[in-house]
């Protein structure tokens, strides 16, 4: 998804500067070409050696004349995104400035990319009113500003002004350089995990849905510019970043939220595993083991996804499949039943991937007859997989097949 894409990472002078060797790390195992450039103070903080055994290129530190730093201002124009963290007040103004007087800062000048900072200081330096209206300056020209997070400081204080946690960087850095855009402008629901049917307070019916498929295929969307809802029961992972989350429990409120995004959006992906049957009546109290055995009635719930491909107009409709056997077969049954676009298949016997695995194997079919394999691979490389078949059905109304 990310392999080859060019970053510069900007590390500038604070405590925080140690924390870029994770930022850098995170990159680097995305497969992302990363280039560190430090300033003189950044580097008094952190060996340069350091960086460069993590990004595998030498470190840019001087602007004056050495071939290197030639190098790094041709890299610069290659680079996708320049992302600095920490951002020290100092090197905040001096952007917000236009100044150009060392290596980090010249480039950042010079870039056509976006850039994102990360700043990071004491927090009566964030607070002052400079450094205030420097980042304002900065963000009404486009920089995205990530953080700062509050807590304890190097110095003892408690405050705001911490850098972000490296993984919401990495995680902005991928937003900004993920291409292609090409769910731009589409708004899209997407529902994820388990659903919980209260049987007394304490007590429920779900299963062993994690979350991390619906999650994973939130993210791929999001990150190719989708407008994202989604509508999560309680998972073992959190919500990705850059999608409006809003946390449901039961079947009913995946389905009232569910269908309440739906009215709004050009798509639809249905990933949760929503309970198929609720006991007809929670009891208001735990039911208390002194009592007789509770025999529970249940009730069905009502299909959300037979319900959204009753009215679906022209918005496109994908459904996940559950399946335990015969896999094709049920799942193009729910294909056709439920009026869907597309339906993904997933073998959830629990041989490979599937439910609680971090990996999954999926059979795609469209309506229009189409089958794809999506071999066992991390969600979310079978999510950007899947994000592909969409966009290919939905935005450029291609009918291809990667099945035999
Ligand atoms: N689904 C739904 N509302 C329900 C049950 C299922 O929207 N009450 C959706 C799921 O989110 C999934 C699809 O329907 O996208 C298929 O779910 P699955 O559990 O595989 O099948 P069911 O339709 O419930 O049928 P069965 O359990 O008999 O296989």
């Amino acid at each position: 998804m990310f392999e080859g894409i060019g970053i510069v990472v900007g590390v500038s002078g604070g405590i925080a500067a140690y924390r870029a060797c994770d930022l850098v790390r995170l990159l680097v195992k995305d497969g992302m070409d990363v280039h560190v450039v430090m300033t003189e103070a950044g580097a008094r903080f952190i060996s340069p050696l350091t960086f460069r055994a993590l990004s595998g290129h030498d470190v840019g530190l001087d602007i004056f004349g050495t071939s290197e730093s030639i190098g790094h201002i041709a890299l610069a124009r290659k680079a996708k995104a320049i992302v600095i963290a920490p951002a020290t007040a100092n090197t905040i103004a001096k952007l917000a400035h236009g100044m150009a007087d060392n290596l980090l800062t010249a480039l950042s000048l010079a870039a056509r990319v976006p850039v994102l900072v990360a700043p990071a200081m004491n927090s009566a330096m964030w607070e002052n009113p400079a450094t205030r209206e420097n980042v304002v300056t900065l963000k009404r020209r486009g920089v995205r500003i990530i953080g700062p997070a509050a807590g304890e400081m190097a110095c003892g204080e408690h405050g705001e002004g911490k850098l972000a946690d490296a993984g919401a960087i990495a995680e902005t850095v991928r937003m900004a350089v993920a291409l292609p855009k090409d769910f731009a402008g589409k708004r899209f629901v997407v529902n994820s995990g388990p659903t919980r049917e209260p049987l007394d307070p304490v007590r429920f019916i779900s299963n062993r849905s994690s979350g991390r498929m619906g999650t994973a295929m939130a993210r791929a969307l999001a990150l190719r510019g989708a407008e994202v809802t989604f509508v999560h029961g309680p998972s073992e992972v959190p919500p990705p970043m850059g999608v409006r989350a809003v946390s449901v429990e039961t079947a009913e409120e995946m389905r009232s939220k569910t269908i309440g995004a739906w009215k709004r959006a050009d798509g639809a992906v249905l990933v949760a595993a929503v309970a198929d049957f609720k006991p007809v009546a929670s009891a208001a109290h735990k039911i208390k083991k002194a009592a007789a055995v509770p025999a529970f009635s249940l009730v069905e719930t009502r299909d959300i996804l037979a319900e959204m491909g009753k009215n679906k107009g022209k918005r496109f409709l994908c459904g996940f499949a559950a399946e335990t056997r015969d896999l094709v077969k049920n799942a193009s049954e729910k294909l056709r039943e439920k009026n869907l676009d597309m339906v993904v298949a997933n073998d959830v016997s629990g041989k490979a991937g599937g439910f609680g695995s971090t990996q999954n194997a999926v059979t795609v079919l469209t309506k229009g007859g189409a089958r794809f394999e999506v071999p066992l691979s991390d969600k979310d490389a079978v999510a950007w997989a899947l994000a592909d078949v969409i966009s290919g059905e939905m935005i450029h109304g291609r009918r291809k097949t990667n099945a035999r």
